[in-house]
Order: C-alpha cells, then sequence, then structure tokens
C-alpha cells in the first residue's frame, strides 16, 4: 500500500477516478475509498449524462438551459466550462470503451429528460453510471501510478500552517491511518444519507462536506437540496429511483383517479424542472389524500423492459409490471446543489485541499441542478482538478461574480452535552421532517437550533473514533444546511418555504457561505 503517495484522493465515483487518471502522469495516486470501490453515486447514476454531442443542439443551448433549471443562481462562467468542456469528455469515455445505446447509423442514442430543449442525455440503457464506472475502473486499473484502498474510511483532513497535507482515516479493522501528500482531493460525494428518505447509496453521509469546513473551508448554497420527484414509494422497500428518462420517453403522473394532473401546475407538464413536479406531487397526494402513480401503460409503442432493465427489475420485486401497472411515487433526497466552495480548478479556500463532483460547490448547478449534467460535472472538474494539483499549492481563485457572500452570523460556541438520544436515525428523520420539500419557519428554527447545540457539542458525539466521526458528519451537514435555509428568506429551486414563498432576486440573488469561526480561547 501506498502510505506516501505524491497525490491523494478521496473517493472513488466519476469525480475521483477522473482525476487520479489525470494525475497518474505525474506521480503517486492513492485513492482512498468509504466501501467497495464500486459504491457510491455514480453506479447507481440512471438516466445518463447530458452533452451538446447532437445535430440540434449547441453548447449554448445547454447552457440557457443549466440556467433556466438553476433558477437565476448558476454561475455563468463555470457552466460555460461545463458545457463547453463537456462534449470532448464524453467523447473520451465513449473512446475508452463505453457500451451507450446507439442510433441505427451508430452515433450514440440521447434521451429526453426534464427541463432540456433538446434529447441531450447520453445513456446505457437505465444503467449509465454502471457503465460509465466499469469504464474509468478499467483505466485506473491500467494505471500503475494509481493505488487504490478501499474500506479505508476517511474522518479528518491534515491541515497543518494553513495547509491541507493529507488525511486520517479508518481501515475495515478500525485502525487508524494517516496519509500525506502535496495535494488531496475531496471527491466524496453528496450528503443524501443526512435524511431518512433519499435515492443515494449509504456511503453517502456528507463526510467531505463536514471534514472540510472542520479544516476550514468555505462551504455554500448548502439550503439547495435537490428532491427527485419520482422514487418509487412501497412501504417497508428501499427508496428505489425511477428515471427522469421514463418521463423523457413520455411516462404521466396520474392521480389515484387516474386523471394526469400536472398541467394543472405546470405548463411543462412531467417535463418541468424537478423541483416544481416533486412539489406539483406533494400537493395533488395532499389534495386527493392519497399516492401519485407514474404510469407507463399508454406507451405501447416502446419496448419499456427492454429500455428500462434494471428499473423494470426493481418494480417487479415488489410486484409490479413497471409497462402496465401504475407505479406509486412520491419525491425523495436526490442530491445537493451546494458543498465545498471551489474555484474551475478544483481549489478549495485551503491550500492543498482540492474539491470535485457532487461534493463541490462551482455554482454549475444554482439552486437547481439540470438533469443528468452531474455526471457531466464530475468529469469535467475531476479532470481539471487533477491537471492542476500537481502545482504549488494556493487558495482558490475568486469567483468571477461578486455574488458570493460569506455569512457572518454567530456560530454555536463549542461545548455543551450531546442531545439526549441523539443517533443517526434521528438526525435522518428530522432532517426530513424540518429541511425536506416544504419548509415551514417552525421546522427550520427548529432544524438550526437544535442541530446547532449537536454541532457544538460534536466532539462529545458518542462512541470512539470512527463512530464518534460519523456522527460529526451528520450533524454538521444537518446543522449547516438548517442555518442556510433558516438565513435564505425566500424560495428558489430546490429551497422552499412557506412563510416566503417567492424567489426575491432584490435581497436573496447571492450565493451565501459559512467558514468556520475559530475563536482564540
Ligand atoms: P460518488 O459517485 O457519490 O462517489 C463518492 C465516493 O466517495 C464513493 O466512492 C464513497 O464511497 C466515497 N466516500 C464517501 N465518504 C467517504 C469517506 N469518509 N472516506 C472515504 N471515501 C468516502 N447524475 C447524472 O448526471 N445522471 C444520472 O443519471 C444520475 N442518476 C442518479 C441516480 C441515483 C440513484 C443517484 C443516487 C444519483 C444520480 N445522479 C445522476 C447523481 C450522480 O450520480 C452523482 O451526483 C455523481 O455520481 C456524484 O459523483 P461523485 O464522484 O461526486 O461522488
Ligand atoms: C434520473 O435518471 O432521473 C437521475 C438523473 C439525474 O439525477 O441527473
Amino acid at each position: 500500500m501506498t502510505t506516501t503517495p505524491d497525490f491523494l484522493v478521496l473517493g472513488s465515483g466519476i469525480a475521483a477516478l477522473r482525476a487520479a487518471l489525470a494525475l497518474a502522469s505525474r506521480g503517486r495516486v492513492c485513492i482512498l475509498t468509504k466501501g467497495d470501490p464500486g459504491q457510491g453515486s455514480t453506479v447507481w447514476a440512471q438516466g445518463g449524462i447530458a452533452a451538446a454531442l447532437g445535430d440540434d443542439d449547441s453548447p449554448s443551448l445547454h447552457y440557457e438551459d443549466t440556467l433556466a433549471a438553476g433558477d437565476g443562481l448558476c454561475e455563468p462562467g463555470a457552466v460555460r466550462m461545463l458545457v463547453e468542456a463537456g462534449p470532448a469528455y464524453v467523447e473520451e469515455l465513449l473512446a475508452w470503451g463505453a457500451a451507450f445505446d446507439r442510433l441505427p447509423d451508430g452515433r450514440p442514442s440521447p434521451t429526453r429528460e426534464a427541463a432540456h430543449s433538446v434529447r441531450r442525455v447520453f445513456h446505457a440503457e437505465d444503467a449509465t453510471g454502471r457503465e460509465i464506472s466499469r469504464v474509468l475502473h478499467a483505466q485506473v486499473a491500467a494505471a500503475p501510478a494509481i493505488t487504490l484502498v478501499d474500506h479505508a474510511i476517511v474522518s479528518d483532513l491534515i491541515v497543518e500552517g494553513g495547509r491541507c497535507v493529507g488525511a486520517a482515516w479508518h481501515d475495515a479493522d478500525g485502525m487508524r491511518h494517516e496519509t500525506r501528500a502535496a495535494a488531496t482531493l475531496l471527491a466524496t460525494g453528496g450528503a443524501g444519507h443526512v435524511f431518512s428518505q433519499t435515492t443515494n447509496p449509504a456511503v453517502i453521509t456528507g463526510d467531505g462536506m463536514a471534514m472540510a469546513f472542520e479544516a476550514g473551508a468555505e462551504v455554500a448554497d448548502l439550503e439547495f437540496v435537490q428532491f427527485h420527484p419520482t422514487v418509487l414509494d412501497v412501504p417497508g422497500r428501499a427508496r428505489f429511483l425511477l428515471s427522469e428518462a421514463l418521463r423523457g420517453e413520455g411516462a404521466r403522473l396520474l392521480n389515484v383517479h387516474g386523471e394526469a394532473f400536472m398541467t394543472r401546475y405546470e405548463a411543462a407538464a412531467e417535463l418541468a424542472p424537478r423541483d416544481r413536479v416533486a412539489r406539483a406531487i406533494v400537493r395533488e397526494s395532499q389534495r386527493t389524500a392519497a399516492p401519485v402513480y407514474l404510469s407507463l401503460a399508454h406507451l405501447t409503442g416502446l419496448d419499456v423492459h427492454g429500455r428500462f432493465p434494471q428499473i423494470s427489475d426493481a418494480c417487479r420485486e415488489v410486484g409490479l409490471d413497471l409497462a402496465r401497472d401504475p407505479i406509486p411515487v412520491s419525491p425523495a433526497v436526490h442530491y445537493v446543489m451546494g458543498g465545498v466552495v471551489t474555484d474551475l480548478d478544483g481549489r478549495t479556500s485551503v491550500p492543498g485541499l482540492y474539491a470535485a463532483g457532487e461534493v463541490a460547490c462551482t455554482g454549475v448547478h444554482g439552486a437547481n441542478r439540470l438533469a443528468s449534467n452531474s455526471l457531466l460535472e464530475g468529469l469535467v472538474f475531476g479532470a481539471r482538478a487533477g491537471a492542476v494539483m500537481g502545482e504549488r499549492p494556493r487558495a482558490r481563485d475568486a469567483w468571477n461574480s461578486d455574488r458570493l457572500v460569506v455569512c457572518d452570523q454567530p456560530m454555536p460556541a463549542a461545548g455543551g452535552a450531546w442531545p439526549e438520544g441523539l443517533d443517526a436515525a434521528v438526525v435522518r428523520a428530522r432532517a426530513w421532517r424540518d429541511l425536506g420539500l416544504v419548509r415551514t419557519p417552525e421546522g427550520l428554527r427548529e432544524a438550526e437550533s437544535y442541530f446547532g447545540r449537536a454541532w457544538a457539542a460534536r466532539f462529545a458525539a458518542p462512541g470512539e473514533g470512527l463512530a464518534a466521526a460519523q456522527m460529526r458528519s451528520l450533524v454538521t451537514v444537518a446543522w449547516l444546511m438548517g442555518r442556510a435555509a433558516l438565513r435564505r428568506e425566500e424560495s428558489r429551486g430546490g429551497h422552499y418555504r412557506t412563510d416566503f414563498p417567492e424567489r426575491r432576486d432584490d435581497t436573496w440573488g447571492h450565493h451565501c457561505s459559512d467558514v468556520l469561526q475559530r475563536r482564540a480561547d
């Protein structure tokens, strides 16, 4: 095992692997990843990867769609980078052997997803992430400079003299290790499991966001959580994602009376941006006091089981036929738009620490991510971070806009008792209740104050070493989300408040960030 690599990469999803490949020609790379190498959201990605490759498409059209979905908060420079650089990185995946669905003439076959004005989502049936992951892992395995250590749970970043110089981690036997490197990339994904209802795999608990914040890095936009509208809702079963590509291919949302109701809420009906479809589902379900269903029964010309084999299997397991039956759905937490603030090369505010993928916040997704832009983000910004990590470490460049404002509200003083009975299940249930799709002032105040108390007492979290570190991650992210959501007195993208239901560009047309306030005592 490499214990003193040149570069340390945390995570083994799309952002981590693409960064490691960019680094491999310049030094020894050590990848540390929490579970099996294939665990993480990347492998679970279904619908596809967005890129302006089609004859009817262009980066500028992709740019406009991304900005529209982002609800006024995307950073234009970051979006331009994503959509202009994206196609070449997707072509690279194809050149490496990614087996995407093809048109009869051999070109990759795009599907449509919500809020895309053309078909631009390239996919491998309904298991695109699995195929991309296979290809990237094969490239990594063929690179002798890269070592991958699995079941290595990173708990802390090591910061010396204001610089990140590596990370501390625990192996499968609970032994603590430290790995030092000239540059460290956080690519630990999002934070779905801070909530009880999520599409994300269990390893996705916000660790990277919490570790970076503790290390002094700036984090932003954590109030913007994306709820995927259509997640299988069968009591006692895992919340399995029912891809937006189903609606892209024509699936309809029906109420309990069999009525297609979406046009009553949104002109773009099933293909409106995710946050809007998700809220329409909740409203219709409340109005009818019954579940909402996804139906493909009218798509008689589509080979539903052939096009969506993975989703068909998941439905079959609960006794439903995707092609014929109404499938009960409701929203669940899917993606975090905010994260560790970076420049376009992945630099964070802490020299030596880089971030890419879902853990990072480049401003590319604004307040609501356009479907299938996340895999693309991981590829583009993972590769870009990997390309600069050999340079002398320095803090990130300023964003091109002046729309990033550091919050100066005081933070709770460290100390106090760990809240009675607080464990991971309680964090998740409370986060779902108080920081969910429809946020009330009472819920937000409760989240901010309860998680704030827990965060202040984080070093008294129950359990030894790793267990305590995992609890710290959950409460840190839940508190940062609660604090950010309470402070933003408007509704925009994934953040919807009953007391401020309108978007307010005059006062809230900017990003808010938090940096750990360290006290001299
Ligand atoms: P991930 O792929 O999540 O990888 C994070 C890695 O970090 C994992 O290897 C994990 O084990 C590791 N890790 C976490 N914590 C630690 C720790 N403490 N120590 C060490 N390692 C750690 N996006 C799209 O663009 N298109 C889609 O079709 C799509 N479908 C999706 C379907 C599902 C069900 C889900 C959950 C997400 C989907 N997304 C999709 C979103 C997208 O998959 C993710 O945003 C993206 O894959 C994130 O990539 P990443 O490299 O940042 O992180
Ligand atoms: C999906 O297939 O609906 C997920 C796509 C995404 O999250 O971008």
